[in-house]
Formats: structure tokens, sequence, C-alpha cells
């Protein structure tokens, strides 16, 4: 199975060095082109690759870890789907400038975390995310976790967990195996419009929690 992502930020370089670490093979993109990420993947070893967003989301699974705002360009005008298989890794929230105003708007409960939610109307993101990849199996996961917690599966005695959640189960079965293979314990929270909601920042019970499976 040929892995691309999308986004090569704070949270997609870390998946990307978290797959390194296990030798899985995967494309790399960002906005500004395959040349702006050399020395990263110089850094990552051989099984990562610099690509572009079209490479990278020709892959049988592609994991994207862009920032919400960016979703609609980066995902815009990409050939169909086909069934593929697409990880959101996103949340909808928007980072707020360290000098903004917003940083000292007591009203939002993240903003000394430096991001606040996006008003979607009520609907919850993955539904959202789905509109962006018509004809892809869509599974939620590595959203809930920080780019620093992705570089230790092994803590506490145990392995962290990580959530998904996904309509498919031939597509979950396969981010399941990705997560393993990566040394993490991967828990199913069951179908998107089930499990999604459990993990969305600030609101989901599951969201803030760090879960060691023993
Ligand atoms: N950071 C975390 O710890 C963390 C944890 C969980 C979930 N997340 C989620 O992961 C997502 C990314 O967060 P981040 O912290 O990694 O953000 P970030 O550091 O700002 O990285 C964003 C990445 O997206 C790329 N990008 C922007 N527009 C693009 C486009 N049109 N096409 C392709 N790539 C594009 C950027 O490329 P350029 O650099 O070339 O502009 C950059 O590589 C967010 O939805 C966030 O909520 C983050």
């Amino acid at each position: 199975m040929s892995i691309g992502i999308i986004g090569a930020g704070a949270q997609g370089a870390s998946i990307a060095r978290m797959l390194a670490k296990s030798g899985i093979a995967a494309t790399l993109a960002n906005r500004r082109g395959p040349a702006s990420l050399a020395g990263l993947v110089e850094e990552l070893g051989p099984t990562i690759a610099a690509g572009t967003v079209a490479e990278a989301a020709a892959k049988d699974l592609v994991i994207v870890a862009v920032r919400w705002a960016a979703l609609g360009e980066a995902l815009g005008g990409l050939p169909a789907w086909n069934g593929r298989i697409v990880v959101d890794a996103t949340n909808p929230v928007s980072f707020l400038d360290a000098d903004s105003p917003e940083r000292q708007d007591e009203s939002n409960p993240l903003a000394a975390f430096g991001i606040k939610i996006i008003d979607l109307g009520g609907r919850p993101s993955s539904q959202v995310f789905r509109d962006h990849v018509p004809g892809a199996r869509v599974v939620r996961a590595f959203n809930h976790i920080s780019a620093e917690d992705l570089q230790s599966p092994d803590t506490e005695g145990g392995k962290r967990v990580l959530f998904f959640s996904g309509d498919d189960a031939a597509a979950k079965a396969q981010v399941r195996r990705l997560v393993e293979a990566a040394g993490f314990a991967p828990v199913d929270l069951g179908p998107l419009d089930i499990g999604a909601p459990l993990v969305a920042l600030p609101v989901g019970p599951l969201a803030a929690g760090r879960f060691v499976m023993a």
C-alpha cells in the first residue's frame, strides 16, 4: 500500500518521521513544492520522498495534514479519488498570531494555545472534510495527538493510543495496520459520524486525553 502525506508542517512532518522510524515508505508534499522539502527528507532517510501534492494524492492512502483554512486549496482540482483512502488528520481551528488581540480573548478557552475553533454551523468537521474528497473512503486519525506525542509510541509502560473512525471497514483495517506498524495502540471509535466527534477539539470527550494501553 503506497502512502502520501499532504502537509509537511508540524503534524505532517511528524507523521512522516513516525513512518520513517518504522521503515514505512511515504511521499510527502507541501504547498511550496518538493525542493523546499529536500532537507527534511534527507534527514528522514530513504523511505520518505518529497513529491508534489498531485503525486502524494495519487497514493493508495493519503494523509491530509494541512490547516483547516488550506483544505480547499490543497485538495481542490485533484483527480477523482475513486475509493482510495484519505485520512483526515485535521482540526477545524484557526491559528492565532502571537501578537493578535485574540490571544487575550477570555471567551476562547483555546486562546492560550494559540488556536480558535472555526464555526462550521453545527456540522461535524469530518462531514465537511468528506465534501472536500468526494469518492474517497475517509478515515479520521492522527488529529487528536500532538506532533510531539507522535514520536513516542511507547510511554508510561504501555503503548500510546491512537483513535480512528470511519465508515469503511477495509479502509479502517489499513489504518489500523499502519498505526500498529508505527508502534501505537489503535482503537476503533466506530463510524465517522459517531467516532470523529469524540475526538473533536475542544469538546470531544476523548480529545484532550492522552491514553495509554498497558
Ligand atoms: N501541530 C500539531 O501538533 C497538530 C496535532 C494534531 C492535529 N493537527 C492538525 O494538523 C493540521 C496541520 O497542522 P500543522 O500544525 O502541521 O500546521 P503547519 O505547521 O502550519 O503546516 C501546514 C502544512 O500545510 C501545507 N500546506 C498549506 N497549504 C497547502 C496547499 N495548498 N497544498 C499543500 N500543502 C499545503 C504547508 O505547506 P507550506 O509550508 O509549503 O506552506 C505546511 O507544510 C491542522 O489541521 C492541525 O489542526 C496538528
